[in-house]
């Protein structure tokens, strides 16, 4: 009798153990209770939500690119003023500082005077005009026979009353290379958009623009496109509008 009851219990005790362990399995391990959540099936990771496409809502066509009275006019050594002989209707004497009485379109001078203001006031530097608007007939006398240096007569952006060459005040590097390298170079290197200016012949790309550097050659074109083509990172016109380079005359 004492033998079975024995048994009995071993038998049980053995049961009891049994149970448990698939009791604790089917609830997710030890310490399980009825209690306790669910363990849920892991579900894949949310797809990545794609990044918003990025559209380029930027008119190229807003301004004409021939018309010699567009602030968007392209001159180069393959695109010659038209009329050869062209003269803006609405120069005036820009009010800044000179070494040469500077005339430009009224926009571009207003732009210029903002410009110089700026610089002063936010950097106390001062600028002073080189050159501005400049005649078929001027552009004669300037031109050097150095094709990489002087637009020949009637293929100068500056005949188009948009273009200035700046300088500091104090005539430093005036028309030099070291401009880019003075706190005056630098400054309008980084400041010159938002005044509507881009430096139109940066040193890596006279192969496009067919001139070397010149940190001293600012064109008004407006904000709207010197903002773009800085945020875009494109320095020059011709790869802005996708023309052709311009290293030569023919
Ligand atoms: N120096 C610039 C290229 C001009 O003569 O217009
Ligand atoms: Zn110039």
């Amino acid at each position: 009798m004492t033998v079975a009851l024995a048994l009995i219990a071993v038998l049980l005790a053995v049961a009891v153990v049994v149970v448990g362990a698939v009791s604790a399995g089917a609830n997710g391990g030890a310490g399980a209770s009825a209690t306790q959540a669910p363990t849920e099936t892991p579900r894949p990771a949310p797809a990545q939500a794609a990044p918003p496409a990025t559209v380029d809502t930027f008119d190229r066509t807003a301004h004409s690119l021939d018309d010699p009275m567009s602030i968007w006019v392209v001159v180069n050594k393959l695109r010659p003023m038209n009329p050869q002989d062209f003269e803006p209707e609405d120069l005036v004497f820009v009010p800044v500082d000179y070494t040469f009485e500077p005339y430009m379109r009224q926009e571009a001078s207003d732009a210029v005077v903002a410009m110089f203001e700026a610089a002063a006031n936010e950097a106390d530097l001062y600028l002073a005009s080189n050159s501005a608007f400049r005649s078929y007939g001027a552009q004669e006398n300037i031109y050097d026979g150095d094709d990489l240096l002087t637009a020949r007569p009637g293929f100068s952006e500056h005949q188009t009353g948009l273009t200035m060459d700046i300088g500091p005040s104090t005539g430093e590097c005036a028309i030099e290379t070291c401009f880019g390298e003075l706190p005056e170079g630098i400054w309008l290197r980084d400041n010159a958009y938002r005044f509507g200016f881009i430096l139109r012949y940066p040193a890596d790309k006279t192969a496009i623009t067919g001139y070397e550097y010149e940190p001293w050659h600012f064109r008004y074109v407006g904000v709207p496109l010197a903002t773009e083509m800085r945020e875009k990172g494109i320095s020059t016109m011709e790869e802005f509008f996708g023309l052709p380079a311009a290293p030569s005359y023919e």
